[in-house]
């Protein structure tokens, strides 16, 4: 089983509020999807994961938005499961490697793609989706580059998902859409878990 065969949505979160962590990772893992990217964007994430990861053991936690080299021994160390970056250097590269936690570099070009490729990636996230190309740019590499296989994320919407699967090298995408910020700022975990199983229900992965 690999990072992108987990779920065909991965629930990309920001959490403002460390108390909020437990009930989204909750409520996601009701609706469907035992799977949560939690991003390193506020002062609330690491706590945010540290507590996932203690409290709710049925869902496989990351963290996404790796930017610097630091982060990823410090999201190991709170209990991070996998990590995600936006792109990535040769150094990012490294201590992502470091970590020992499978990750997903970011690639948006064809050369960045290669690159990846000769270091022994094959799982990439591929972003940002939508202004880099989306759906179709993806599908117009699969077949000079067969070996890259991408999580899309970056303006990934319910309408525009189940073209993104279509693509056979598309394993799974990723999004904000499951966690509106006003949803969690009124706490409404029903909303989320509700959310998750639309997710759920109307991501078709073709068989391949
Ligand atoms: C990410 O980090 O993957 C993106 O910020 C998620 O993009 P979205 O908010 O457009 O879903």
């Amino acid at each position: 089983m690999t990072l992108l065969d987990i779920v065909p949505v991965i629930p990309v979160v920001v959490v403002r509020d460390a108390a909020h962590a437990v009930p989204i990772a909750k409520a996601l893992v009701e609706g469907g999807l035992p799977v949560i990217e939690l991003t390193l964007r506020t002062p609330a994430a690491l706590e945010a994961i540290k507590r996932i990861a203690e409290e709710v053991p049925e869902i496989t936690v990351g963290a996404g938005t790796i930017v610097d080299t630091a982060q990823p021994k410090q999201a190991a160390a709170n209990g991070a499961q996998f990590l995600v970056s936006p792109g990535s250097t040769p150094a990012l590269r490294a201590a992502m490697r470091d970590s020992g936690l499978p990750h997903l570099p970011g690639v948006s070009t064809v050369s960045e793609v290669l690159t990846l490729l000769e270091e022994g990636y094959t799982e990439l996230k591929f972003f940002p989706a939508e202004p880099a190309g989306g759906a179709a740019y993806l599908r117009a590499i699969h077949s000079p580059v067969p070996a890259a296989r991408f999580c899309p994320t970056g303006g990934i919407t319910p309408a525009n998902m189940g073209d993104y699967l279509a693509s056979p090298n598309v394993g799974c995408v990723g999004g904000s859409w499951l966690t509106p910020a006003d949803v969690v700022a009124r706490q409404d975990w029903a909303a989320v878990a509700q959310l998750a199983e639309t997710a759920r229900s109307t991501a078709v992965r073709p068989a391949r």
